[in-house]
């Protein structure tokens, strides 16, 4: 059948394309490459998809077409490429009518939902930037809803890799940011997801799958089971009791109780890591749906039952025993919950979060106890800690070493994971309220570890009242004033002075952090600025823009600030793949005067 003629386009004579070998059709289209090669013709993108070089400028041999930019090799009949960091080339119809050469000029796939999603699977299979993005591209084009993207790459995640890691984490991080997000950014953030996961699973043994026990334990049984397996290290053991819970129908609420109760077994297990990714996999499963819980929660458990617990660590046994102090205080917990219970609804999270930034172990732990029973719930004392961790980074004196700014996003972001896991458990039995609060006292004695960070401490804009008059007014001048401290080394303090004026004068709190997400987003940002990123829009969502919400934000941005900018290597990857998909021809824009 003959296709209608305003698809196609006259690329020129048959004898013309002989005689000079090659033509290229242009248009409102994407340039069209035609090649005639020992008496068959082809038609191709002429923009190599590589970086875009003009194809027209390549070499044909053995019916292989090489680009002559990074010499990428591209099957000249299909347009499949030899050279997998290249991606294919598309390939277009051809019709010879009357001794003239036809071209169809679009290039859609039939089902470009189902081709992306292929092309996404190689990407990711191969660990390929340019690839995963177009796909990226191509699905949200297609009207792909985010959300499946997540899952499929989580899955590709759970399956390639022998345990949950650093990409899943921060997939999910800005999965979770996704709402927050401009349309623009979405792609974005997704291709930053997904490439981190690539990496992960690049040369990583695949995951094997274990099985549920035949029997059904009762689920405190399981419990008991998963804190002695976690113990004595014992993986397998552990991974089995873990998916016995989930065949046996238990609720996201007593799985949390489950894992936090076996996490809590160590204090503060490999700097907080290990919780925070646990709290992740259950925030994964929340996005992706937990349907995929036996094949995504035990991935954990492999870090959880081999993580180095704070009581292997020095600073945690001298010059105060603070493991002893913990446990102390965890063996009463019962009866403070017991107090605590039915009293009035408690709400002194600011007032609490002070207490945590003292200078004496146990004072911070006989605060908790005074909280709890006067009618603190778990939950109100992972909000507190959250905020006394964020206060730590808000107030990170300058004259600390770089690094430590790691030493309190730790703190932090592991006080959000616990502050996350106990409003999960909030429905769950007494026993395990009690030993979910163990995370707190853990999480208590780290912030206490790190209160050298605040000495002097940095002084947080707008405490004072004052109005920060220096600088602009104007919402959208602040945002940009913001990006541009974020776009020079050291600016921590006017970083944090702009957001502190934009609160002050009631902007927009939405707007300013789209502006802190778009400016984490074109860097080539660590693991620890996602985390940073994440944990604290989600402290602020729940004071909103409040003094406490302020501070927040104000310690987020600190630390941004502190690890801007970057290379940027990997935006630029993602604005060659945004411009190839849509129709550019970089290499001429390039070349443009
Ligand atoms: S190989 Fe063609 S642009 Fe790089």
């Amino acid at each position: 059948m003959v296709a209608p003629n305003k698809e196609f386009a006259l690329a020129g004579g048959l004898d013309e394309l002989k005689a000079k070998g090659r033509l290229v059709v242009h248009g409102r289209h994407r340039p069209i490459l035609v090649i005639y090669d020992r008496g068959r013709v082809f038609a191709l993108d002429n923009r190599c998809p590589h970086m875009g070089f003009p194809l027209e400028r390549g070499s044909v041999e053995d019916g292989i077409l090489t680009c002559h930019w990074h010499h990428a090799r591209f099957d000249l009949a299909s347009g499949c490429t030899f050279d997998l960091w290249a991606d294919d080339v598309p390939t277009c119809l051809v019709e010879i009518r009357n001794d003239e050469v036809w071209v169809k000029t679009t290039f859609g796939h039939t089902d470009p939902a189902a081709h992306w999603c292929h092309r996404l699977a190689d990407g990711l299979a191969h660990d390929l930037g340019l690839v995963i993005a177009k796909a990226v591209h191509g699905q949200l084009a297609a009207r792909v809803p985010p959300h499946d993207i997540v899952r499929q790459v989580a899955l590709f995640g759970v399956h390639n890799r022998d345990g949950w890691g650093v990409g899943l984490t921060i997939l999910t991080a800005l999965a979770n940011l996704l709402p927050a997000l401009p349309v623009e950014e979405v792609y974005l953030a997704l291709f930053h997801g997904a490439r981190r996961v690539a990496e992960d699973c690049d040369g990583e043994t695949p995951r094997r799958e274990r099985a549920a026990l035949a029997s059904q334990p009762d689920p405190a049984a399981l419990k008991r089971w998963l804190r002695r397996w976690t113990n004595v290290r014992h993986r397998e053991a552990a991974e089995r009791t873990l998916l016995t819970a989930i065949a046996a129908g238990g609720s996201p609420a007593v799985l949390t109780d489950t894992l936090l109760t076996a996490e809590t077994e160590r204090a503060f297990a490999d700097t907080g890591h290990s919780l925070d990714f646990i709290n992740k996999a259950f925030e994964c499963l929340d996005l992706i749906g937990w349907e995929h819980g036996a094949t995504l929660l035990p991935t954990v458990v492999g870090q959880m039952v081999a993580a180095r617990g704070a009581e292997e660590s020095t600073a945690w046994r001298q010059p105060v025993d603070l493991v002893a102090l913990c446990q102390n205080t965890a063996n009463q917990l019962p009866e403070l919950l017991a107090t605590g219970r039915g009293t009035h609804r408690w709400s002194d999270h600011p007032a609490l979060a002070q207490e945590l930034l003292g200078d004496d172990p146990a004072r911070i732990l006989d605060a908790i106890k005074t909280a709890i029973r006067t009618g603190a719930a778990p939950a109100d004392l992972g909000r507190s800690l959250a905020y006394g961790a964020a206060l730590r980074v808000a107030r990170f004196g300058n004259a600390n070493e770089h690094g430590d700014w790691e030493a309190a996003h730790h703190v932090f972001t592991y006080a959000n994971a616990v502050h996350q896991m106990l409003k999960r458990i909030e429905t769950a039995n007494t026993d395990g309220r009690v030993t979910g609060v163990r995370g707190v006292l853990h999480g208590a004695m780290a912030l206490y570890l790190t209160r050298y960070l605040n000495v002097p401490p940095a002084r947080i804009p707008g405490d004072g009242g004052e109005q920060l008059e220096d600088l602009p007014a104007d919402a959208e001048a602040i945002r940009a004033a913001l990006l541009d401290a974020f776009d020079r080394q050291r600016q921590v303090d006017l970083a944090a002075r702009l957001v502190a004026r934009h609160l002050g004068l009631g902007h927009s709190p939405q707007a300013l952090i789209a502006t802190l997400a778009h400016a984490v987003l074109r860097e080539d940002a660590g693991f620890h600025a996602y985390q940073m990123l994440e944990a604290g829009v989600r402290q602020f969502t729940g004071w909103g823009n409040t003094s406490e919400g302020r501070h927040i934000l104000i310690a987020v941005t600190r630390y941004l600030a502190a690890h801007s900018p970057t290379e940027r290597a990997a935006l630029q990857t993602a604005d060659i793949a945004r411009r190839l998909m849509l129709g550019g021809e970089l290499h001429r824009e390039a070349e443009a005067p």
